[in-house]
């Protein structure tokens, strides 16, 4: 990237803001996908002089509320209270500070949805309009959004009242959902009819169209909005028959939509951080048309408020529109979906930090571990090995190994020039962190990060301080002044990521002023002769194997619970397991490319040394042809011989445990029983049957 192309550092005010976590459940891993990138983020600008502000809250209105505290027998009030000051203490254990962590139940964010939704009004973007709503005989009331099930009108999965979350993830307008159910009894539910409020979004069709191809959004959240512009706008439906949220000033029978009020949240908590510093109209600089900038950093789940109902919201009221959206990707554990129920999560209180584990080592893997935009995989293995091979070996030790010699040897910070090469290290690395934040690719500046501690781990091997010493011990004291440059260097530029360590060996460093406050140039001032130099420590430790085996433990234990218990239910209550998204559409020609065949497995046998492979010999018809799959850990080779099952054979060819193989067999990983692939079996059809 050019520095002409970089918008960072900038002059103008940035305001960036976080998806309100919804005060109805404890963190977990998958928040941090987008607290932990947001807050570094932030951080970084702050080393570039930027004026940021970084804003957050506690999301406290509609149906994800209200379920909870019917099931925890508490008033909403009672539990968004429980949960948001769990979202209060637990941020700033994790190192992510927001300037301001308000509510959406704060007078604040109650008056400026008023004053917005008067504003659409005046502006023509609001009427009423009769609706047929779900109601429910059994519990005497009406039951919106999560209050029902039914079947989503997209593509046919069990879905929300609101939203489609078992299937293709679409947004519902209230009164589509197919079949409606109550969430609560199970009853059927019937229509009623009654007036609500819509905001004429379709109107808003061409601007948010321009909007999305003109603003910095992540690809993939750009796309998935622009497709739902190309259907075509729908008027959105923003009042909801409750008794919980913002009461809709025209009729205080209703309230708000809870993705009405709730992104308003943003602006609210502005407001008042603007009142906490002692300047009011502070939040203006921001929200008025102007200069200021806003990002928001999202999860790709709700990219369709963010891209789409947010911007009209803020365009037909008379407001700044955001300058960037953020769209992180999805966090898998272990493999798998994350779900509740499924036990596929990891609690953040008990199971990290209650466990003694540093803040900052989930803050390392979560921006290292993969692009922003791409789904992350967390596995403890991997987290461990992250620790272990790259914070422990790579950069804690070369922090450890250079204070801890020149603290025993000269005490204070021995005399030196810093090495030219040394010096255009440090610069290239800073260009490439500069270029990381303004691509959002955090991995690209954790990497570069790491790079530099790998430059400094040769150059101290290099000049072997340890026999130097003994030689010439003023050139050893040159070679150490660089490797203490350096790792001044190194705590400066890493310390967004991991602040805690930063902060102490900048303190091990001799060095009284505030690391946080350092901006990133500073990492090209080596250090000051004869400063005093603290007392080292290693400031990253390895995860152990004991410790690794009880983190995997506690997740894995949960899993089988959740699954154990999953089993129990379904058999008396038919519940329904939560499934993978519908992917995104394909054409009908690139569907016909696949060429899907029925053949038999003539011959099943091991491949050498490999547990999960066997070859087998299929007959499609045409001919017999050699594949190989990966069932070996499941299937004993004369289980598969004789199966007639379902193939694709004009799958490019791939060596596999150095067979070549041709073709693949499908297979269905069972749901009741994640791991478990069973072959599509197919009866009474001779090889060579095409499917389609
Ligand atoms: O999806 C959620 O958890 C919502 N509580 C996010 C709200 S983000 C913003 F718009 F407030
Ligand atoms: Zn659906």
């Amino acid at each position: 990237m050019s520095k002409k192309n970089r918008k960072y550092p900038t002059k103008d005010p940035v305001c960036v803001t976080c998806g309100l976590p919804s005060a109805s459940g404890k963190m977990h891993v998958g928040h941090l996908r987008t607290y932990v990138p947001a807050d570094v983020f932030v951080r970084f600008l702050r080393k570039m002089d930027v004026d940021v502000t970084f804003i957050c809250g506690s999301d406290t209105h509609g149906t994800p509320v209200l379920t909870v505290a019917e099931a925890e027998g508490l008033t909403p009030k009672q539990t968004y209270t429980k949960y948001h000051n769990h979202y209060l203490e637990t941020f700033p254990k994790l190192n992510i500070f927001f300037d301001n962590y308000g509510t959406t139940d704060d007078p604040e964010n109650h008056a400026r949805t008023i004053q917005i939704v008067k504003a659409l009004k005046e502006n023509g973007h609001i009427y009423p309009k009769d609706l047929e709503t779900p109601y429910c005989d059994h519990c005497g009331r009406s039951q919106p959004d999560r209050f029902v099930r039914g079947t989503c009108p997209y593509c046919g999965a069990d879905a929300r009242g609101d939203e489609c979350d078992q299937g293709c993830g679409r947004y519902i307008e209230p009164g589509l959902i197919l079949n409606p159910r109550c969430a609560v009894c199970g009853n059927p539910t019937r229509p009623v009819t009654r007036t609500h409020y819509f905001m004429r979004l379709s109107a808003f069709e061409s601007f948010v169209d321009k909007f999305l191809r003109e603003i910095d959004v992540t690809k993939s959240a750009r796309n998935y909005a622009l497709g739902w512009v190309k259907e075509g706008l729908k008027d959105w439906c923003i009042t909801r028959d409750l008794d919980w949220g913002v009461k809709y000033p025209d009729d205080e029978s209703l309230v708000l939509y809870v993705w009405f009020d709730a992104p308003i949240g943003y602006i609210s908590s502005t407001e008042q951080w603007a009142k906490k510093i002692g300047r009011p109209k502070e939040w203006e600089k921001y929200w008025k048309p102007g200069k200021g900038r806003l990002v928001h950093f999202i999860g790709l789940d709700i990219v369709h408020h963010h891209c789409i109902f947010w911007p009209s919201m803020l365009k037909g009221s008379g407001y700044n529109l955001p300058d960037a959206i953020a769209a992180s990707g999805m966090v898998k554990i272990e493999g798998h979906n994350f779900s509740r129920s499924r036990g596929y999560i990891v609690w953040i209180e008990e199971e990290y930090l209650e466990k003694g584990l540093d803040p900052d080592y989930l803050r390392y893997y979560m921006v290292s571990s993969t692009s922003q935009t791409k789904d992350l995989d967390f596995a403890w293995a991997s987290f461990a090995e992250k620790v272990n091979n790259e914070l422990v070996a790579t950069l804690g030790n070369f922090f450890y190994r250079g204070l801890h010699f020149t603290k025993k040897h000269y005490g204070e910070v021995p005399e030196g020039t810093l090495d030219r090469k040394l010096k255009k290290a440090i610069g290239d690395t800073i260009e490439t962190v500069i270029d990381g934040v303004n691509e959002n690719e955090l991995k690209k500046v954790s990497d570069a990060i790491l790079g530099l501690a790998t430059v400094g781990n040769e150059y101290f091997q290099a000049n072997q301080p340890w026999a130097l010493v003994k030689e010439d011990k003023k050139k050893c004291g040159e070679v150490l002044y660089n490797a203490l440059s350096l790792t001044k260097a190194l705590a400066v530029l890493i310390d967004p990521i991991l602040p805690s360590a930063a902060e102490t060996v900048w303190k091990q460093l001799g060095l009284e002023s505030d690391i946080h406050a350092v901006q990133l140039d500073e990492a090209l001032n080596p250090l000051d002769f004869g400063a005093k130099l603290g007392k080292p420590v290693p400031v990253i430790s390895k995860i152990d194997e004991e410790l690794l085996t009880e983190l995997q433990e506690t997740t894995y234990a949960r899993i089988k619970a959740a699954e154990a218990a999953q089993k129990g239910e379904t058999k008396e209550d038919e519940e329904v397991t939560e499934h993978d998204p519908v992917k995104e559409a394909i054409s009908f020609d690139e569907f016909q490319r696949v060429d899907l065949r029925i053949g038999k497995i003539v011959k099943c046998e091991r491949v050498p040394k490999k547990d999960r492979l066997l070859k087998i010999t299929v007959d499609i018809g045409v001919e017999t042809r050699t594949m190989v799959t990966g069932l070996g850990h499941l299937y004993k080779p004369e289980e598969l011989e004789g199966v007639t099952a379902l193939f694709l054979v004009n799958l490019e060819p791939k060596k596999i445990g150095g067979i070549e193989s041709h073709g693949m067999i499908l297979a269905v990983e069972k749901l009741d029983e994640p791991g478990k692939w069973v072959p599509v079996k197919v009866d009474g059809v001779p090889p060579g049957s095409k499917a389609a």
